[in-house]
């Protein structure tokens, strides 16, 4: 999740900030820019939580030993590590993302298998096609400056039978914790907004985000076929996981 950062001023992206969508130069920089805090304000602002929807992420993407997995946008590399848990020795996993700050927060940890943390960018994978047993992406959708191109590069780069995983935030829709969202979200973080945009993107970018239907479709027009999704954390996460399917006249 997009976490708080430190004072900064604000600059002219203040407007697009506020609507949510910001230009991949910006987003880089705002990364570039919180990515010493970001661990520290995932863990507070989820309460810890994010390492157990990045299980479940994972149980979706049913990766295990020997498997090839690729993190998209894999910040500082949480999600990406969850992953290495699971393919063992024999496996493969890489985390790609534009931010350099971000990755230097993720070669600096532990690994349980080495990963290489790559600069890419998640509109143009440099991985061939057919590649990976998966592809996973967690709370990086979210900030893709097209989010279709996206999910079709994500699609590209899995084999036939792969899986692509998105884990992101979304909306709740019923209360309690749409009316706490609602002051959270609504009217505290805009507050903040006044330090560093990154306080004004991040509900923005969440309220202008497809809600679990809509991704689920945008899911299946890059290709997938059996999209399904779970929505969980009382209605503020969403993990959505499609399979790509064998070329026509192929096996399965
Ligand atoms: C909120 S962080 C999520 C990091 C990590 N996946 C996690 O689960 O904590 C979003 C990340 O997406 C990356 N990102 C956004 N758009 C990208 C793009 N087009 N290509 C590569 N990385 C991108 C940012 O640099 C940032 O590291």
């Amino acid at each position: 999740m997009t976490p708080i950062a430190g004072a900064a001023e604000r600059g002219p992206s203040s407007h697009a900030a506020a609507s949510g969508t910001l230009e991949e130069p910006q987003v880089r920089a705002m990364f570039d820019r919180i990515a010493k805090v970001y661990d520290v304000m995932n863990s507070v602002m989820t309460a810890g939580l994010h390492h157990r929807w990045r299980e479940r992420a994972m149980d979706l993407a049913a990766v295990g030993p020997g498997s090839k997995v690729l993190d998209v946008a894999t910040g500082t590399g949480d999600l990406a590590i969850e992953a290495a848990r699971r393919v063992g020795p024999t496996g493969e996993v890489i985390g790609s993302d534009f931010s350099e700050e971000m990755l230097a927060g993720a070669r600096r940890k532990q690994t349980p298998i080495p990963i290489p943390f790559e600069w890419g960018n998640a509109l143009e994978l440099g991985y061939e096609t057919d590649r990976f047993d998966a592809a996973t992406v967690g709370f990086g959708a979210r900030n893709f400056s097209d989010l279709d191109q996206g999910l079709r590069e994500m699609t590209r780069v899995v084999k036939p039978g792969g899986r692509v995983v998105v884990l992101e935030i979304t909306t709740p829709q019923k209360p309690p914790l749409s009316t706490f969202y609602e002051a959270w979200f609504d009217k505290l973080v805009p507050l903040l907004g006044r330090f560093d945009e990154a306080y004004t993107y991040l509900p923005a970018s969440v309220k202008r985000f497809p809600g679990p239907h809509d991704l689920a479709a945008k899911l299946a027009g890059a290709g997938l076929e059996h999209v399904r999704y779970l929505v969980t954390a009382g209605g503020i996460i969403a993990i959505h996981v499609g399979e790509k399917p064998a070329p026509a006249g192929g096996p399965g």
